[in-house]
C-alpha cells in the first residue's frame, strides 16, 4: 500500500448514546455488537485498512470496556487455549494487535468540535483523519472510505470532508456542504465555499451530507479553539471547517461505498441483517427466515 501523509486518526466516542437507551445505560453505544463485533471494531478496522498507524479514541468516564476490548486478556486467552478453542484465542489476540490505540477523556459533553479539540496534543501539527462511530462505511471489494479521503488529501494537501448524497428532506440530520460555484468538479472531488450543520431542507445549500469521515489540516485547531457554540448549543466541527475555508481550500469527496447509520435503530438493524447475510455460517438460515417472514408482511 502506497505511503500517505496521514498517519493518525481520531475516533470520538464520548457521546451519551441516548438513542439506544436502555442498552447504553451501562454499555457505550460504540460497543453494541453488529452480529458479534462491536461497532467500534469495524471503525478501527477501516482506519487500519486505510493505512492509519495510530488511533486516538476520545472517551468519557463510562468507557473502560473499550480499552479492555482492544487490550490483551491473558486469562481469557489461556482458558480458551486450555479448552482447545485456539481459533477464538487467536481472534481475541488479533484484536489487541490491530492498532496502536491511545485514549483521552473529554471531560464535558460539549460537542463534536470540542471532542476533536481534545486530540490536539496527540496530533500536533500534522493532517489527521476523523472517523465517527455512528457511520459504518463499507466499500465491498474497493478502497475503504477513509483511504479514499487520505488519497484525496495527498492530491490537494487540503482538508477533505467525506460526503454522499442524501434525500433532500433529510438535510436537517447532517452537516451539508456548499460546493463552490466557480471551481469545476474533478471526478469525485469538489471544492467548497461553505458548510452548514443540519439545515432545514429549504435552507440547505445542497444535498451532499457529511458522513462521518474527514481528513483535516492541523489549522482546524486554530478555529476549534475559538469556536463558539452552534446548532444544539454544541461546539460544531462543521462551523470550524466552514471558517477554515476563509484561510485555505476545503474539498468534499463523494465517497464510494455504502453507509450504515449505526446510531439509528433502523440503520443498526439494517447493518445487522446485511452483515449477517455476508457470513457463510448464518446466511442460509437467515435468508430462509427472511423469505418466510416476507410472505407474512
Ligand atoms: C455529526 C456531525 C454532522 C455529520 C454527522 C454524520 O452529527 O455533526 O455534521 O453529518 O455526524 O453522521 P451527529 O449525527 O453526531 O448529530
Amino acid at each position: 500500500m502506497r505511503n500517505l501523509s496521514v498517519k493518525k486518526a481520531v475516533i470520538p466516542a464520548a457521546g451519551l448514546g441516548t438513542r439506544f437507551l436502555p442498552a447504553t445505560k451501562a454499555i457505550p453505544k460504540e460497543m453494541l455488537p453488529i452480529v458479534d463485533t462491536p461497532t467500534l471494531q469495524y471503525i478501527v478496522k477501516e482506519a487500519v485498512d486505510s493505512g492509519i498507524e495510530q488511533i486516538l479514541i476520545i472517551t468519557n468516564q463510562n468507557k473502560h470496556c473499550m480499552e479492555n476490548h482492544f487490550d490483551t486478556d491473558f486469562e481469557l486467552e489461556a482458558r480458551l487455549r486450555a479448552s482447545g478453542k485456539d481459533a477464538e484465542a487467536d481472534m481475541i489476540n488479533e484484536i489487541a494487535d490491530m492498532a496502536n490505540i491511545f485514549y483521552i477523556r473529554q471531560k464535558e459533553p460539549k460537542g463534536l468540535g470540542h471532542a476533536i479539540l481534545c486530540a490536539q496534543p496527540f496530533i500536533g501539527n500534522e493532517p489527521f483523519a476523523v472517523l465517527l462511530g455512528d457511520d459504518i462505511m463499507v466499500n465491498r471489494g474497493g478502497k475503504p472510505a477513509l483511504r479514499q479521503l487520505m488519497e484525496a488529501y495527498d492530491d490537494r494537501k487540503s482538508t477533505v470532508v467525506g460526503v454522499q448524497q442524501v434525500d433532500p428532506a433529510q438535510t436537517n440530520k447532517y452537516g451539508i456542504v456548499s460546493p463552490s460555484a466557480s471551481a469545476p468538479r474533478k471526478g469525485r472531488l469538489v471544492k467548497l465555499s461553505g458548510m452548514v450543520e443540519k439545515p432545514e431542507p429549504a435552507d440547505a445549500p445542497s444535498n451532499l451530507a457529511a458522513y462521518g469521515r474527514y481528513v483535516l489540516a492541523p489549522a482546524i485547531f486554530d478555529y476549534l479553539e475559538s469556536q463558539t457554540a452552534g446548532k444544539g448549543g454544541e461546539i460544531q466541527l462543521t462551523d470550524a471547517i466552514c471558517r477554515l475555508m476563509e484561510r485555505e481550500a476545503v474539498y468534499a469527496y463523494d465517497m464510494e461505498g455504502e453507509r450504515y447509520d449505526a446510531g439509528d435503530k433502523f440503520g443498526f438493524i439494517r447493518a445487522t441483517i446485511d452483515f449477517a447475510l455476508e457470513r457463510d455460517e448464518i446466511r442460509p438460515k437467515l435468508a430462509e427466515y427472511i423469505k418466510k417472514l416476507a410472505e407474512t408482511l
